[in-house]
């Protein structure tokens, strides 16, 4: 896996954040088993709730594109990232966003890397990040799913 390749594009996806209110920029990089690299952003809404963020923008776009079968996502962002100052934190990504992997990704090869940038990153399992999750094979959907 190009890990560089996969922050740079969430680097570039950053660049088209969307997040006036809370001023929380976040960039993501969805990986596919096929080697296709789908990009997301944060875009957020008056109404709040609607907000949508970076790594679910990458997922619904790639499930939407027929994409099922993933290897790995890269998140950057932090407060104001977008205005090209270094990116001080690793954004992890939300409950709600975990929850999303868990849908579609193998929680033990699914890779989740959290960046900086290019020389600066962690690499997590979904395991660790949803210890004890609920997901499909709880439904006994691990192979089925339609
Ligand atoms: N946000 C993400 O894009 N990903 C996360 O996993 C955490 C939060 C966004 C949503 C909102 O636009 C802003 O960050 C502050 O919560």
């Amino acid at each position: 896996m190009d890990v560089e390749m996969l922050i740079r594009e969430a680097m570039e996806a950053l660049k088209n954040s969307y997040a006036p209110y809370s001023g929380y920029n976040v960039g993501a990089a969805l990986l596919t088993e096929r080697g296709r690299v789908f990009r997301g952003c944060n875009i957020e809404n008056a109404a709040f709730s609607p907000t949508n963020c970076a790594e679910r923008t990458a997922f619904f776009k790639a499930v939407s594109e027929g994409e099922r079968h993933f290897k790995a996502i890269c998140i950057v962002g932090g407060k104001n990232a977008k205005n090209g100052a270094p990116i001080t934190d690793f954004a992890a990504p939300c409950g709600v966003c975990r929850q999303v992997m868990l849908e579609f990704c193998d929680p033990d090869t699914f890779r989740i890397i959290l960046a900086k940038n290019e020389d600066l990153y962690e690499i997590h399992t979904l395991r660790k990040l949803i210890p004890r999750g609920f997901g499909p094979s709880n439904l006994g959907h691990a192979d089925k799913k339609q």
